[in-house]
């Protein structure tokens, strides 16, 4: 039998994208569940149907039924409103909240078991959410961020020096928000520091645009972006489902680790079959560390607003 993962508001751009991606890698059997059941179904339908082309023998259905969703390895949440022109991704806090309290007893209820990846922003704050309304341990509930963030600075590096993509590897820690932490320090391409090939003003002009990449998508589509989200969640999913233990960094449940307690935020972990398995600490400088904490008290904000 094929493992199963179910995505959860997968009738939209970024649910449609991350099933596709899995189905596309014939990683698992994929649930695309939306309260739009009609445009599930096709969605799920229409990705089914590359299959036979790209010769994946994923399963792909689609509805808006939970009890297709049982028995899930993995479940991806997608659902939420996406932001406008001009919004950030805090202003979606209440409205976002109020669909996570309406998945949550269906997590509990259908895939007790299931890891959950939340990608509904604003992002630690619905992990936040969800953790607290699902009762889940830490280690089953983790967000997709800093996939997304280091890929974006990861393309901005890239464009700067004129190098493979392939030869970066990017480190972003904090919150999904405007307070980010790209870590130039850690951030290498073949290995060499960034620090050692670019000049101060260069590498903070990358940290910013990484910081407003969402909002720069944003503006150019007129909606949130969905391409490299997608796909940021689908690099997680394979990394579960594969047991593959590795090391990417990911909004989770701290309990002392970087001096933070009780909250979601986005640190390096390491990912495997049972979901977090390690949180890798890092020596931060003092700048990170207070940029770190910065980031964690808007979390913070977020996660007082809607009392989780
Ligand atoms: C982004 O950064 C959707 O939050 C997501 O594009």
């Amino acid at each position: 039998m094929n493992r199963k993962v179910t995505v959860v508001g997968g009738a939209g751009n970024v649910g449609a994208t991350v099933a596709r991606s899995i189905a596309e890698k014939g990683l698992a059997d994929v649930v695309i569940i939306d309260i739009a059941a009609q445009k599930a179904a096709g969605v799920a339908l229409d990705i089914y149907e590359t299959c036979p082309i790209i010769g994946s023998d994923s399963r792909v259905i689609g509805g808006d039924s939970w009890e297709a969703a049982a028995g899930s390895d993995v479940v991806v949440i997608t659902s939420g409103k996406p932001r406008k022109p001009g919004m950030s991704r805090d202003d979606l806090v209440k409205d976002n909240f109020a669909i996570m309290q309406s998945i949550a007893p269906n997590l509990v209820k259908y895939t007790p078991n299931a890891i959950v990846v939340p990608v509904a922003n604003p992002l630690d704050a619905m992990c936040q959410a969800l953790y607290k309304l699902t009762g889940f341990p830490r280690e089953r509930v983790i967000g997709m961020a800093g996939v997304l963030d280091s890929a974006r600075m990861s393309t901005f590096v890239a464009m700067e020096l004129g190098v493979s993509v392939q030869n970066i590897n990017s480190f972003v820690l904090g919150g999904h928000g405007d307070t980010m932490v790209p870590l130039p320090r850690l951030s290498t391409v073949s290995g060499i520091p960034l620090t050692e090939l670019l000049s101060a003003d260069r590498i903070q002009a990358i940290g910013e645009r990484t910081a407003n990449g969402g909002a720069e998508i944003t503006k150019l589509v007129g909606t949130s972006a969905w391409y490299a989200p997608g796909q940021a969640a689908a690099e997680m999913v394979e990394a579960i489902l594969k047991d593959k233990k590795k090391v990417l960094p990911c909004s989770v449940f701290l309990q002392g680790e970087y001096g933070i307690d009780g909250l979601f935020v986005g640190v390096p972990v390491k990912l495997g079959a049972s979901g977090v398995e390690q949180i890798i600490q890092v020596k931060l400088t003092a700048e990170e560390d207070a940029a770190l904490k910065k980031s964690a008290g808007a979390v913070k904000e977020l996660v007082d607003v809607i009392g989780c």
